[in-house]
Order: structure tokens, then sequence, then C-alpha cells
């Protein structure tokens, strides 16, 4: 079996402030020079340069929220992968706030997912339901649906350096100091477990098997044990309590502490 190293995601949203930016990560980095994890903080923009400069050293890399799936052009707003790609190592892509409030379609994720990889840096792919498909008995179909379309177009040799999220939308936190209800640990490790089979459908059960598959929604240290001791789940996409550097830490110790 091969063993996946662990990966802890920090989606800072818009959460913090410039100078809080650099604070929380600085305090991160201080506390974890050396972990057998992947560490990401996923940062806004403009405080990503100078986020890179405080963290050298430490196993903490960087990660962005988004990018567009063109190399460039006239995309008012918009950020491509070249400006980002010698700082950051992941980039997040169809986040379900990206989807609900933009419109991000399915097809665009997967011209994202294709760009970002083209371009060296990991896809971190989100996936999952909202309330309404949970509700009418759909969840399986939505993701499967998800996670097949990002994979389809892509050369299977490629599939090793996807990460999936898993991330009902139900489950996302409204905001920062909010939570939301959550899956149980078991049907986390079902929907991570169907993400994994799909790709080795699409690939090849071996490429599957070295490719990451994370849940996320609503994480606390309290409830981040539960969820990453169960099997195929490779870590967390930590939303609003990855930018309170003390909690963030315990998550982190929690999962490495963990099997
Ligand atoms: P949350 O966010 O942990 O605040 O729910 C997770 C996410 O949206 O990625």
């Amino acid at each position: 079996m091969t063993e996946r190293k662990r990966l802890i995601i920090g989606n800072w949203k818009m959460y913090l402030s410039f100078d809080d930016s650099l604070k929380v990560a600085e305090h991160i980095a201080e506390h974890i020079s050396k972990s057998t994890s992947d560490i990401v903080l996923c940062p806004s923009f403009p405080v990503l340069p100078l986020i890179a400069e405080r963290v050298q050293g430490s196993s903490v890399v960087l990660g962005v929220q988004d990018i567009h799936e063109e190399e460039h052009g006239a995309y008012t707003g918009e950020t491509s992968v070249a400006l980002v790609r010698h700082i950051a190592r992941y980039v997040i892509v169809g986040h379900s706030e990206r989807r609900t409030v933009y419109g991000e379609t399915y097809d665009r994720i997967a011209k994202k997912t294709s760009r970002a990889l083209k371009s060296g840096i990991h896809p971190i792919v989100c996936v999952g339901e909202t309330a309404k498909e949970r509700d009418g008995g759909n969840a399986i179909e939505v993701v499967r649906n998800n996670v097949r379309s990002v994979l389809q177009g892509l050369p299977a040799l490629d599939i090793p350096r996807v990460v999936f999220a898993y991330e009902p939308v139900w489950a996302i936190a409204p905001s920062r100091d909010k939570k939301a209800p959550q899956p149980s640990p078991h049907e986390v490790a079902e929907m991570v477990g169907l993400i994994r089979k799909i790709a080795a459908q699409v690939s090849s059960p071996q490429y599957a098997e070295k490719m990451r598959v994370v849940y996320g929604g609503s994480v606390t240290a309290k409830t981040v044990g539960s969820f990453v001791s169960e099997p195929g789940v490779d870590g967390m996409l930590v939303g609003g309590s990855s930018t309170k550097p003390g909690e963030f830490l315990t998550i982190i110790k929690e999962i490495e502490t963990c099997r």
C-alpha cells in the first residue's frame, strides 16, 4: 500500500487583515519547523510574497485560493497561474463559495485543474453536495459526476498530483466564528473511498492509490481526530479554524499523532 503524506491546508478565505495574515503565518511557521505532513497556507494574493519570506525555512508551503483557467488575457480582476507559480505550490479550485457565489461550473473547474497541473502546481479540487442534493438522496451521484468531469480529460500520469477535498456544501462554516453541522466520520470515509474509486476507473488503481483526498467543513481541534482516523482520509482542508494559530497548530498535532 502506498504511504501517502498527510496534507493539512489552511484556507484563509477573506477573513484576515494584512497585518494579521503576517502574524498568523509567522506564528504557525515558528511552531512547526519539522513536520511529517505537508502544511499549506492559502492566504489572499496581496500578502502572498511577504508571507513567502516569513515562512522560509519552515515546513509551511503556500497555496492560493483560486486561479484563472487561461494563461493570460483580457480578464479583469483575475490572476493567472504564471503570476503565482514561483510562490505557490498548491491552488484551491472549485471551492463551493466560488461555485455558489460566482457560478463557477465543473467545466471551468476542470480547465483550472488542467492549467494548474501544466504549470507544476497541485490543484486541490473541491467537490461536495448541497443540503438539497443530500436530502434528495443524490449526494453520491453529484460527487461522482463532479470527480469524473474533472479527471476525465487529464493524462493518467497526472492523477497522483491532484488533491481532492470532499467538502459537503452544507458542512462549510458560514463565517469565521460559526460552525455548520458535519457529516459522520463514516460518511466522510465513504465519500473519500468513492472519490478514489472513480479516480481508479478513470486512470488506474495504481495512480488513484497515490492521489490524496482530504475532508473539509467546519473542522475544529475537537472534531479533527475522528475524521482523520478514518481509512483513506489523508488530511484536512480547514477554513475558519486555520486563521486561529493556536487552534490550527492543535489540529496539525492531532493529525500527526493519529494512526
Ligand atoms: P470551514 O471552511 O472550515 O470554515 O468550514 C472550510 C472550507 O470552506 O474550505
